[in-house]
């Protein structure tokens, strides 16, 4: 079983941008956190992260995968594209934001992309991936049982 964790825009600054909103854990923390769960699963993980949408299309054409956690940054806000390519994925999809964006700026409000994923997860933090891998693990293992 292949997970795909992707982020967009600005993630690969958490650490630097502000901590207040998104805490002080950097990129590579984030990345070496689900790389432990993902271990202690046994599941193959990729972690990709890039700052331009085109790019996060053609990883997203290219890789094979079971279940997608995704955090498009601001894309999510406008990213039609990205909504697109998300769109003709068929496995289970879960949208995550670091940050309660219902609790900020108007434009954060509004998600192109949460509409063609199964869920979403917003304001927990980092927690918020693992509650997601969680979610795929659990769903694509039948483990949950309800
Ligand atoms: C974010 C929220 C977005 O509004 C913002 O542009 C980001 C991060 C989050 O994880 O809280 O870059 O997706």
């Amino acid at each position: 079983m292949k997970f795909l964790v992707v982020n967009g825009p600005n993630l690969n600054m958490l650490g630097v941008r502000d901590k207040n909103i998104y805490g002080s854990r950097s990129y590579r923390d984030l990345v070496d956190i689900l790389n432990k769960w993902a271990k202690e699963k046994e599941i193959e993980l990729m972690i990709f992260q890039s700052n331009h949408e085109g790019e996060m299309i053609d990883f997203l054409q290219r890789e094979q995968f079971d279940g997608l956690v995704i955090n498009p940054g601001a894309l999510t806000h406008y990213g039609y594209s990205l909504r697109d390519a998300l769109e003709t994925i068929s496995v289970p999809k879960i949208e995550v934001h670091i940050s309660n964006v219902h609790k900020r700026e108007e434009f954060r409000r509004k998600s192109v992309t949460a509409e063609v994923c199964d869920g979403q997860i917003i304001g927990l933090g980092i927690l918020g991936y693992i509650l997601a891998l969680e979610y795929l693990y659990q769903k694509l293992t039948e483990k949950a049982g309800f």
